[in-house]
């Protein structure tokens, strides 16, 4: 009976295919739990880390400073003669921020006619503060340099004359001392026409002047 009960090397090979097997199906099993566990983390990881970006970019959206706006609101050109006769602007300084109050460091402006330039205001104010949406006016006259002088007499005065450019340049900082003190330089350009009153036309009155950087 001994030989029911001993194992032929056919048996013994039998056990060795199942306990193979069943180590083959444990790894496999193992193997699926553990890359799901990984698989779960790592999606509750993406998760939670789209969910902190979303709301870090709908904070930025909404908390970041926006430069000034910049308009022409007056241009006068006596004699519509640009290139001897002081010209007078006034430039629009509007602080869109609702929250961010802007320090303007300095403020200059420079004339062009036909982008030649016919004068130029080193400073148009001394700095100042700027609280949010707060609008300030600021004037500024070239020097002229009196020559010439008058329109030919007789002659009929253009209807418009175009080719006129206020070009801004401003030092900025933005009121959150915390992050961003550096400064900010901002150049604007605002095109702009008279009429044959020598005064800005009404089209380029508040019309947003281009801003650029360096
Ligand atoms: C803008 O701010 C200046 C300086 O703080 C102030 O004098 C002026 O009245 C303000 N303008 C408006 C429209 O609030």
């Amino acid at each position: 009976m001994a030989s029911s009960y001993s194992l032929s090397p056919h048996h013994h090979r039998h056990l060795d295919q199942i306990r193979a097997q069943a180590a083959v199906q444990y790894r496999r099993v193992h193997d699926s739990l553990t890359s799901r566990v990984s698989r779960f983390v790592c999606a509750v990881f993406l998760t939670v880390l789209s969910i902190v970006g979303v709301i870090f970019f709908i904070l930025w959206l909404a908390l970041r400073p926006h430069r000034p706006h910049f308009y022409l609101s007056s241009l006068s050109v006596p004699n519509l003669d640009p290139y001897h006769s002081p010209i007078s602007f006034t430039v629009s300084d509007h602080n869109p921020n609702h929250n961010i109050g802007i320090f303007c460091d300095s403020i200059g402006a420079t004339v062009f006619f036909n982008n030649i330039e016919v004068g130029s205001v080193p400073s148009l104010s001394e700095p100042f503060y700027q609280p949010p949406l707060n609008t300030t006016e600021l004037r500024g006259t070239t020097a002229g340099n009196g020559g010439g002088g008058g329109p030919a007499a007789g002659s009929e005065p253009p209807d418009r004359v175009d080719g006129f450019r206020v070009e801004l340049r401003a030092k900025i900082r933005f009121q959150l001392s915390t992050w961003d003190t550096h400064r900010h330089k901002i150049h604007a350009n605002c095109d702009a026409a008279i009429g044959s009153d020598g005064q800005l036309l009404p089209a380029y009155r508040k019309k947003r002047c281009s801003i650029y950087f360096f």
